[in-house]
């Protein structure tokens, strides 16, 4: 019996006829992400299962229900990354770069896992590309607008169309507690309405019910009055200050006082952006400020060290851009087609590779066979010029120089061990700068 093996649950192949898209947006993303002055940094894509648990927060649905954990016999053992932040505050730590620099500017783009029930737009492997900034000197609220600014830049470069940014502020580590007893306070009363997961969200992590996509808990939360008072005057004001510098600089957002985050670390501003081509999983990225991780992660003798990041999620990001960009045609420069055998593909061989050498993408068949069967692999190739060799060719020490876009042909004479004539005609036709 045949065994069929399948791509996992909630994961999905990328295949070379779908790659050039990842490959755009990967090369843009690099591009913006330089204009910005932010730096790489790789981590690892599992961690100890304990930094996500004091990151995220044990009652956080990313830890309680979708952590991916290896299977170990220690006690508590690794899990794949779900997210980003926690690996990057926990390497920021680590490797002290605190020590070197005041400010570190960090970006990163890979896989994250999570647990999830698969739909469209949510996944068990997905992509991000996320940014944080952490330092001493991260406290600045042009930092927050700076980090704004750069995913919307992002997805704009991504040609990313219609996205709506929305903003909040949690206040400080005192407000968000604050907010969650006037929640509490507020919900109380209609406590036995709630959803049964919102019920035990109530003590354990009440501002998950705000996100609750259940009909009668965003009625319930929809007659809840959110006007502020929570926030200390210093948020207050910072908040304020941050809007206003987001206008001067022509950002569109929509202030979102129901916006809270799941994820324990985040206090002062937070922001999601929302696309109306992505359906229910409508959030194409999302970030705010983590003041208090440093410390969660590093202890008390990095409690001055503040933080702030977002993450876009780029199988969304492809789901949200429009399909007619999504078309970017594959080229190759020169396709070799060989007519014959032996000697003949001999000196065909070493032509392709002096070719690539000299900067050209090139490719030949590696099959013997006919010339209209080769012609029509140089097509589906996108092949710009082939070059064809035979008997007469190899004889003459020449090459035939089809320029497909053109129909024109030329013989080309070469000595062995000189291409530069067929080099310098081919570079003219396809005005390649090697
Ligand atoms: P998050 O909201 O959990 O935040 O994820 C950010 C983005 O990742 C989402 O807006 C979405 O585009 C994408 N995403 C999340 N889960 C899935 C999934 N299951 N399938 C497909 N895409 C998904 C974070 O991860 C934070 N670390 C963001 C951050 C960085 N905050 C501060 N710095």
């Amino acid at each position: 019996m045949t065994v069929r093996y399948s791509v996992p649950r909630g994961t999905s192949d990328i295949l070379p006829g779908q790659i050039a898209i990842w490959q755009e947006i990967d090369k843009q993303a690099r591009a913006i992400l330089s204009r910005f002055n932010y730096r790489e940094i790789r981590t690892p894509i599992f961690e100890e299962t304990g930094l996500f648990k004091r990151s995220l927060g044990q009652t956080s649905d990313i830890v309680n229900k979708q952590l991916l954990e290896l299977a170990s016999n220690k006690e508590e053992g690794y899990s794949l990354r779900p997210e980003g932040t926690a690996p990057i505050v926990r390497a920021y730590l680590e490797n002290s770069l605190d020590k070197q620099e005041s400010l570190s500017k960090l970006f990163y783009i890979g896989p994250m896992f999570r647990g999830e029930r698969p739909q469209k737009g949510r996944l068990r492997q997905f992509n991000q590309i996320g940014v944080e900034v952490i330092g001493l000197n991260a406290d600045s609220l042009y930092i927050d607008c700076e980090v704004i600014i750069l995913s919307m830049s992002l997805l704009k470069a991504f040609g990313v169309q219609g996205s709506k940014l929305l903003i909040n502020t949690l206040g400080s580590e005192n407000d968000k507690v604050k907010l969650a007893g006037y929640l509490r306070d507020k919900l109380k009363g209609r406590a036995p309405e709630l959803c049964e997961d919102c019920q035990n969200r109530f003590e354990r992590n009440v501002f998950r019910i705000l996100d609750c996509k259940e009909r009668s808990c965003i009625n319930i939360v929809a007659g809840i009055n959110f006007d502020n008072s929570y926030l200390s005057e210093e948020s207050r004001i910072r908040f304020e200050s941050i809007k206003d510098i987001l206008q001067k600089n022509k950002i569109e957002f929509i202030e979102a006082p129901r916006l809270v985050r799941g994820l324990d670390y985040y206090t002062e501003t937070v922001f999601e952006i929302t696309n109306p081509n992505l359906g229910s999983q409508d959030a194409v990225g999302a970030g705010g400020r983590y003041n208090n991780l440093p410390e969660v992660i590093g202890g008390e003798s990095k409690k001055d060290i503040r933080g702030i990041g977002f993450s876009l999620g780029i199988e969304r990001i492809i789901l949200a851009i429009d399909e007619e960009l999504k078309k970017v045609e594959e080229k190759l420069d020169i396709f070799l087609a060989v007519l014959g055998k032996g000697e003949i593909v001999e000196q065909g061989f070493a032509i392709l590779n002096s070719l690539r050498r000299a900067g050209f993408s090139a490719d030949m068949g590696y099959q013997e066979s006919s010339l209209k069967s080769q012609m029509r692999f140089a097509n589906k190739c996108n092949a710009r010029l082939v070059v064809m060799i035979g008997e007469d060719e190899v004889r003459k020490k020449a090459v035939l120089l089809k320029d497909m876009v053109k129909s024109e042909q030329e013989e080309i004479l070469f000595s062995e061990d000189n291409l530069d004539v067929l080099i310098n005609k081919a570079r003219e036709r396809l005005k390649v700068l090697c």
